[in-house]
């Protein structure tokens, strides 16, 4: 059994990789990466009643794998390259195995964690395409000051009731006809018009589409750029369901496809272990 730690700057993903596929998954949250690593393992091994004995080697990514300088509890520990752990886990989920399918010879994947991270994967090896610092983290900082929670869930319940024209400049706002293939409703500014009466709601509503527009963007200019229609969203972000709105409205009016493949959250640890060697 190999296991597989991402220790991402806001949460630390562990799985474990047997016979070829991902059998068991862990999210933890911790202060410092040493920490972070020692304890999802433990859980992992205590919760699966697994011996550690079983485990043949441990491959660690993230931003914080820099900080572990040495083999964990004695088991050779690798490091993997953060690029590398999400093109590799990207192109197994994406294929169901590895296997790209339907005559594709790359895919590109936004990964959506704390930051935002874009990286084609197949035939050409994997590259890095580039990114945003517009991600998850954004959503939480935004919100610290603007709204009264910065509590994941709790910033989902508000955007339930939002309105988007009490914060955004639409098209609507500003032309009484269609621009180029842009609907009325399209926002023209984010922020750009934020009405006195904008409550929280709005405010909820306004950053996550904010944040999901640019990632929605940004993967579309860089599958366009490399000539692929398919975009793999991965990281605890491809798990916003307002973020899946915003992408599905891009998706509609130009023409690319997102897929969400399940374990999307711990493409980065499963791509780690596969790369073990
Ligand atoms: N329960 C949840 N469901 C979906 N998304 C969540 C949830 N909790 C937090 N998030 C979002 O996921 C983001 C963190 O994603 P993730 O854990 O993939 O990042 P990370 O790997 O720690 O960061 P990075 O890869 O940028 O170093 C948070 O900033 C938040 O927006
Ligand atoms: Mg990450």
């Amino acid at each position: 059994m190999i296991i597989g730690i991402d220790i991402g700057s806001t949460t630390t993903k562990t799985v474990s990789v047997e016979n070829g596929v991902l059998a068991r998954k862990i999210k933890t949250r911790a202060q410092d990466a040493l920490t972070s690593a020692a304890g999802a393992l433990g859980k992992l091994l205590i919760e699966n009643d697994i011996d550690i004995s079983s485990i043949s080697g441990i491959a660690i990514t993230g931003a914080g794998a820099s900080k572990i300088k040495n083999d964990i509890f004695g088991i050779p520990t690798q490091k993997v390259d953060e690029i590398k752990a999400i093109g590799t886990g990207g192109l197994f989920l994406a294929g169901g195995g590895g296997d790209l399918g339907s005559g594709m010879d790359s895919i590109v994947i936004a990964n959506v964690g704390t930051g935002t991270a874009i990286i084609q994967a197949g035939k050409d090896g994997i590259i890095h395409l580039g990114g945003s610092g517009v991600g998850g983290g954004t959503i939480y900082g935004l919100a610290k000051k603007l709204l009264p929670t910065a509590d994941f869930g709790g910033i989902m319940e508000l955007a339930k009731d939002g309105k988007l024209n009490q914060v955004d400049l639409l098209l609507e706002d500003i032309t009484d006809t269609e621009i180029s293939f842009l609907s009325r409703e399209s926002t023209a500014a984010n922020f750009g018009k934020m009405l006195d009466s904008a409550l929280s709601p709005d405010i909820a509503l306004g950053i996550l589409n904010m944040v999901y527009q640019v990632i929605g963007m940004i993967s579309l200019f860089a599958a366009r750029s490399v000539g692929v229609d398919r975009v793999i969203v991965t990281g605890n972000g491809s798990n916003n369901p307002v973020g899946k709105q915003v992408l599905r409205a891009i998706s509609d009016m130009y023409g690319i496809r997102f897929d969400y493949p399940p374990d999307a959250e711990y493409t980065t640890a499963l791509g780690a272990a596969l790369s073990y060697t």
